[in-house]
């Protein structure tokens, strides 16, 4: 049974949002069908780079490095989401016996999270293919199964914590990217629009069933467990932040190859810089900023939202 005794779950039902997931279900073929990235322009808008500055770069180069931004989002997207069926499996352990529909959207959406590993996977090989060459990945086997494991290692409320603004957070990466591109401030490439698209249009259910999943979680604890949870999610946000800095070593070593460019020292260091800003920027500050998990966050624990910069 959902827990109402938090604002922030009031009016929101399992039944509803696996009715609304059915009807708004989408296929990886659909949204791909034949269709490549125009690689003749750039494919994130430029605020996602945040390089535009640099005056040593060309034109070439920056789209190179738009391009590469464009692949880094899929590829850390797609193996943050890894662990999230488990995370999904492990609360309906707990709870098999509750309502029916709330075990249906455990259940769905842990599905729906593979089927979105899928969409970012196949989005890094299109991006290759229309590119003409390859991307550097932070991710391997092995990173991923680090990752992966650390991110499970910590309790159910860090977990859904750290699910929720990253779910909010793909909601602004959809509104921004078309609001760039309406801007015209820097196109975004008509794919990727629909992928950031199709995946915020499930992600809307996923923020829904992690409002009552923390709500649920939330009372079974002390003020003290709940202000600790907050603890726990800037642990999990120290592990995410080794990724950003992980995948820019990619993104420039791509940029080397690619363009056979040779940057000096301080011009290497003000780039590596720039795109780790980036980086936090898109999702860190995106994602822990957006107005719904401030809200969240200040219900559950003002001192757990404090450790968060959120008062
Ligand atoms: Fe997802
Ligand atoms: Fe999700």
């Amino acid at each position: 049974m959902a827990i109402v005794n938090y604002a922030f779950a009031r009016g929101i039902d399992y039944p509803s949002i696996v009715a609304t997931s059915e009807k708004v279900a989408w296929t990886v073929d659909e949204i791909f069908a034949e269709r490549r990235f125009d690689a003749t322009k750039p494919i994130v808008p430029d605020s996602w780079v945040g390089t535009q500055h640099l005056a040593f770069l060309s034109e070439d180069e920056q789209r190179t490095l738009n391009h590469s931004r464009a692949f880094s989002y899929v590829h850390l997207f797609g193996n943050y989401e890894e662990f999230i069926p488990i995370h999904l499996m492990g609360l309906a352990g707990q709870d098999w016996h509750n309502e029916r529909a709330q075990l249906r959207a455990l259940l769905r959406f842990g599905e729906e999270e593979m089927k979105h590993q899928q969409l970012f996977l196949r989005a890094e090989a299109v991006l290759e293919v229309s590119c003409g060459h390859t991307f550097g990945r932070h991710f391997d086997k092995d990173r991923l199964i680090a990752f992966t494991a650390a991110m499970l290692s910590y309790p159910p409320l860090p977990r859904s914590l750290i699910l929720l603004a990253l779910e909010w957070g793909s909601q602004r990466h959809y509104v921004d990217s078309v609001r760039d591109k309406r801007a015209d401030s820097g196109s975004c490439d008509p794919l990727y629009v629909d992928i950031l698209k199709y995946h915020w249009i499930e992600e809307n259910q996923h923020t829904k069933t992690r409002v009552l999943e923390i709500a649920q979680l939330a009372h079974a604890l002390g003020a003290d467990q709940i202000s600790e949870a907050f603890d726990q999610v800037q642990g999990i946000a120290a592990l995410v932040d080794k990724t950003f800095v992980g995948q820019v070593d990619q993104e420039v070593s791509t940029f080397r190859t690619v363009t056979c460019r040779t940057l000096d020292e301080a011009e290497a260091k003000a780039l590596r810089e720039l795109l780790y800003q980036s980086m936090r920027k898109i999702w860190a500050e995106v994602a822990m900023t957006h107005p719904n998990f401030k809200r969240v966050a200040l219900e559950l624990s003002k001192e757990g939202a404090a450790k968060l910069g959120i008062v």
